[in-house]
């Protein structure tokens, strides 16, 4: 699927009885490949042709469990450090556990991970957090290995769209 063959579920997300549904984009750092990477899943996620769908973008530091209540379906991303995913990562699912703990049991999400040389460490660490808060993982993650490509981040608005996509039209 690309962008200039999605024709998307416009008439029915228009519909004034129909309400928005809401993808939350949370990412770590702001900076570098995974900036641009988190810019690139967000132009995806707000496609014009997808108008049933209200996005947020957030910091992982500044985000929050209130943020996850209001989502129906979610992005996470972050870089590879040590092994791991980032420590801001890793501290927005830490401070979010208990007040979201049953509430969002099920919902959609996907990654996408910027690494120097591997990526699988950071890939791992959030399916296992993922699994505590009984998300459903639906979409491949992006991992960007090295270095970053216009396939890359063509991939990533790919997933943003996606995910927007899917959201809207309830396949999840
Ligand atoms: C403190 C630190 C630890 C890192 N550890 C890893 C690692 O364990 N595995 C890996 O593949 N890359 C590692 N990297 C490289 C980053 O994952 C890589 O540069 C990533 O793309 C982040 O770059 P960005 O800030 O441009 O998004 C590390 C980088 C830093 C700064």
């Amino acid at each position: 699927m690309n962008n200039a063959g999605y024709t998307g579920a416009t008439a029915f997300a228009r519909h004034p009885r129909r309400p928005m549904k809401h993808l939350l984009i949370v990412y770590h750092l702001p900076q570098g490949k995974m900036q641009a990477m988190a810019q690139a899943v967000e132009r995806g996620a707000r496609h014009e042709d997808i108008a049933g769908v209200e996005v947020r973008v957030a910091q992982a530091l500044e985000s929050g469990p209130d943020d996850l209540l209001w989502a129906d379906a979610l992005l996470l991303g972050t870089p590879e450090n040590f092994g791991y995913m980032s420590g801001g990562m890793k501290d927005f699912l830490d401070r979010s556990f208990y007040p979201c703990e049953g509430k969002l049991e099920g919902m959609p999400f996907a990654m996408f991970i910027s690494a120097g040389n591997d990526g699988t460490g950071a890939l791992t660490a959030i399916r296992r957090i993922a699994n505590g808060f009984a998300f459903r993982e639906v979409r491949e993650p992006v991992l960007v290995v090295g270095e970053l490509t216009d396939d890359h981040l063509a991939a990533c608005e790919e997933l943003g769209m996606a995910m927007a996509a899917g959201v809207e039209l309830g396949v999840f």
